[in-house]
């Protein structure tokens, strides 16, 4: 079974109480979610692969780690995976990055794909899916299968806050992803909106509301 991970660092909670809060504005909550991304691929990166290479300092030669093993990959999930990716490439610039462009149908729920561009050699990346929310778990789920559809299987799943619903549909339909989120969140309301979650995520982040 895939591990669930959720950050209870206080930097990260903090920020994500100014972020739920409906006064915060479009500017303040882009900022934030950048810098919670920042926080939190600290963490999701913790098992890379090192190897071994030979420095040489202004004092003399030693040997120290750098990355090793497959090169990241970062999809985001349009539109509000969008605000996470900046964060995540500060700390890892040569990433690449793949879109996946999904929106839940209101009435069903359901997500619908409407545009998918990943990187050429994705299959051989280490692959970090970015969206903040995740409520039902369709859209996530989805996402991830389209990717595996294109021959990609070392995928990790990266949200801000996740319901229960979302975190339960993931790990049933692929097993094989570990998902790293800031919050675990009570539960869904009627509209499949996360309680107490922040509201609708790409309206806050692109203020479209
Ligand atoms: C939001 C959010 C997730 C999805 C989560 O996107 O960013 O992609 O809903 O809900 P789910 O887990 O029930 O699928 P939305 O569909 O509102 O599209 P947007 O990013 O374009 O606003
Ligand atoms: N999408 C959002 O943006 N917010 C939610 O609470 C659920 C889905």
């Amino acid at each position: 079974m895939s591990k669930v991970v959720v950050f209870e660092h206080p930097l990260i909670q903090h920020k994500l109480s100014i972020m739920r809060d409906k006064n915060t504005g479009c500017k303040e909550f882009r900022e934030l979610l950048d810098e919670i991304s920042m926080l939190m691929v600290y963490e999701v990166t913790r098992d890379l692969p090192t190897e071994e290479v030979e420095v040489e300092t202004p004092i003399c030669k030693t040997t120290t780690k750098a990355l090793a093993g497959k090169p990241i990959g970062i999809i985001p999930i349009l539109r509000a995976g969008l605000g996470m990716v900046d964060g995540i490439m500060s700390l890892i610039p040569n990433a690449k990055v793949g879109h996946i462009g999904l929106y839940r149908d209101p009435e069903t729920l359901n997500p619908v794909e409407y545009y998918c561009k990943l990187p050429e050699d994705a299959e051989h990346r280490e692959l970090i899916v970015l969206d903040p929310m995740l409520a039902t778990g369709g859209s996530a789920s989805a996402a991830i299968t389209f990717i595996k559809q294109r021959g990609c299987n070392n995928i990790r799943l990266v949200n801000l806050i996740a319901a229960p619903e979302g975190i339960e549909r993931v790990r049933s339909e692929h097993p094989d992803v570990d998902i790293y989120v800031a919050a675990l969140d009570e539960k869904l309301n009627e509209h499949g909106y996360i309680v107490p979650g922040l509201g609708d995520a790409g309206d806050r982040l692109f203020g479209t509301k």
